[in-house]
């Protein structure tokens, strides 16, 4: 049984409120997930590469774009050194190829579907693929409820390859964590579910205490 993650969500549009959402989490987690808008993609824009060349932090570091010209992020966010670079299936043109350019840098890759697009739009990539990303929200913002018909999506994902790993972010708060890692998750990302918290550290132990399966 792989061990469960939890992985704090940072959406903003400012390098200053980056660095502040990551200080009041760092000490607590492995891994932080930078979400990234176009304007284009999804309804919103937030910080862009061009702003984060100061970005340093120690935990590992995943980049989900919500952007159309994947090529161009994609090259901004390695060059930035980021160890996860996740790309949507809908808007991505050449998803073997955005695979090849970002494991020839020796780093992870992941493609991510929102709730209305089925598995098929993925299935071809799975044994090259380092995780998938279930949205259970349509991206854009922060704070939308968990759409539980992603549930079934995730058990059959995870039929079809038992070791892989398998993100959901979106609408995830102490309740709905443990229905996706009972229905086959093993990284489950917030926003809201940690950052609506005065409390960041209990707010955590409160999803990783959810998510332990007995
Ligand atoms: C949605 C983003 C999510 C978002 C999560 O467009 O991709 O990562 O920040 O926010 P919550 O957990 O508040 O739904
Ligand atoms: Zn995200």
């Amino acid at each position: 049984m792989k061990v469960i993650e939890i992985v704090p969500a940072i959406l903003v549009k400012t390098v200053d409120e980056l660095n502040q959402r990551l200080k009041e989490v760092e000490p607590y987690v492995k891994r932080i997930h930078i979400d990234i808008m176009d304007d284009i993609f999804v309804p919103n824009k937030t910080i862009q590469p061009e702003d984060m060349s100061d970005f340093k932090t120690k935990l590992m570091k995943e980049v989900h774009l919500m952007v159309e010209d994947n090529e161009k992020y994609v090259d901004k966010f390695l060059k930035l050194g980021f160890d996860m670079i996740i790309v949507h299936a809908e808007s991505c043109k050449d998803i073997p190829r955005i695979i090849k350019k970002v494991k020839d840098r020796g780093k992870k890759v992941a493609l991510s579907i929102n709730p209305p697009t089925p598995l098929s739009a993925i299935k071809n990539y799975l044994d090259d693929l380092d995780m998938v990303l279930i949205m259970s929200v349509n991206p854009g913002f922060s704070g939308q409820s968990f759409d539980p018909s992603v549930l079934q999506k995730i058990r059959e994902l995870k039929s079809m390859k038992k070791d892989l790993d398998i993100e959901v972010d979106g609408g995830i708060k102490v309740g709905n964590a443990r229905l996706v890692v009972e229905a086959g998750a093993n990284i489950v990302v917030s926003c809201s579910g940690i950052y609506n918290f005065e409390d960041k550290k209990k707010a955590i132990e409160a999803l990783r205490k959810n998510v332990i399966l007995t």
